[in-house]
């Protein structure tokens, strides 16, 4: 139905446009009070098996949205009715910012993958502070993920995050470093371990200073050499961080025809974001948290990186192109498939191929 709907009249339209109107629809069931809570009832992840803890936390699925999704919170409990087991909101900056020029989010429907460069259009820290504060119908994990203003220059970017982190620490389930997103000039940069220790010890301090001590992850790049992704795995571990999102969008075009400029991701990214999982989990085990986003689509996806070491997955573009029953199909599908093996928690599949020949099967 959904691909039908897809094809026939959602893929005519412009993607930002369409993306507006679902966040404004989703905005609007976050306020009604009983659909939402009928939804969630239905639809969200509800098998126990299937229940992650991390960093503290408690999730009731491995699968989440991953950022820029939900840029402003102005829908994460209408994502979670939908079945989603987290939901990370963000990219948020300490200021407000229009982003990029328009056009700037572009569908390549045979590679199932998408393009933007929306450059972290936002409210500001401030805004989402407000609208994170209120109380909630429905039970949902809330990530934040903060990134540097785009006119803050690069001297500055340590003040800018901790800007962010003052106001959005406190309300969020865990908190993320953004550094790794394409469009926002000079940004990953950030990834190199001179500038991102300062950044990291910085927001940290903040991070650990709330009342739950908010848990800090940082999510990087899939353009990083292997060399770099070690290194920001050494850094992690050594500043105590809870956990690494790996992989953000890509600026390789490697199997796709479209030369815009902006992150790719989708599909033709599933297979160097697996790579990055399986380098981190050799190199850090199961000493912090990782999360796994890029190209994830389906049941099978979320599964392989689960036995690759994801304690968490997150998905953005297969939900465009699923649907929007995407993450709910998933969870049940998951827990269908560890109750065939007899698997009482999820948690039991993680890491079990990293660096063994056990796979618990496909
Ligand atoms: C339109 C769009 C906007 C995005 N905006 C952000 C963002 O603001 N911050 C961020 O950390 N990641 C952002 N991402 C990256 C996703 O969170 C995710 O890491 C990436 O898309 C790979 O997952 P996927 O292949 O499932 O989409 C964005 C992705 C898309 C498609």
């Amino acid at each position: 139905m959904y691909k039908f709907v897809f094809s026939l009249l959602l893929s005519r339209l412009d993607a930002e446009q369409v993306h507006h109107a679902t966040v404004g629809a989703l905005a609007l069931l976050s306020r009604a009070p009983v659909v939402k809570k009928v939804l969630h009832r239905r639809l969200a992840p509800r098998d126990p098996a299937l229940r992650v803890e991390a960093f503290g936390v408690h999730f009731p699925g491995p699968l989440g949205l991953a950022a820029g999704f939900d840029k402003d919170a102005a829908c994460a409990e209408g994502l979670a009715a939908f079945g989603f087991g987290h939901v990370e909101v963000g990219t948020i900056t300490a200021h407000a910012q229009p982003g990029n020029a328009r056009p700037r989010l572009f569908r390549l429907p045979r590679e199932r993958a998408l393009i933007n460069r929306m450059g972290f259009n936002n409210g500001g820290a401030h805004a989402a502070a407000r609208r994170l504060s209120r109380p909630r119908g429905v039970p949902v994990v809330v990530g934040v993920n903060i990134g540097k203003t785009k006119v803050v220059p690069e001297s500055a970017a340590v003040d800018d995050y901790v800007t962010s982190a003052k106001e959005l620490a406190p309300l969020a389930d865990y908190l993320v470093v953004n550094v790794s997103s394409p469009n926002t000039p000079g940004l990953r940069d950030l990834q190199a371990v001179e500038l991102l220790r300062p950044l990291l010890v910085a927001v940290k301090q903040v991070a650990d200073g709330t009342p739950r001590r908010t848990p800090l992850l940082v999510k990087i790049a899939p353009d990083l050499s292997d060399e770099d992704v070690d290194a920001v795995a050494d850094l992690a571990l050594d500043l105590g961080l809870d956990g690494i999102i790996a992989t953000n969008t890509t600026i390789s075009r490697a199997g796709v025809s479209s030369r815009e400029t902006g992150g790719l991701s989708g599909r033709p990214l599933k297979a160097r974001s697996l790579e990055v999982l399986r380098r981190l989990r050799a190199r850090v085990g199961d000493r912090i948290t990782l999360v796994s986003a890029g190209g994830v689509e389906n049941a099978d996806d979320v599964w392989e990186r689960l036995l690759a070491g994801a304690t968490l997955v997150q998905g953005y573009t297969g939900m465009i192109y699923g649907g929007p029953l995407w993450a709910s199909r998933i969870h049940r599908q998951l827990s269908r498939r560890l109750r065939l093996r007899g698997i009482t928690s999820v948690r039991e599949v993680v890491g079990r191929t990293a660096g063994s020949a056990d796979t618990l099967g496909g």
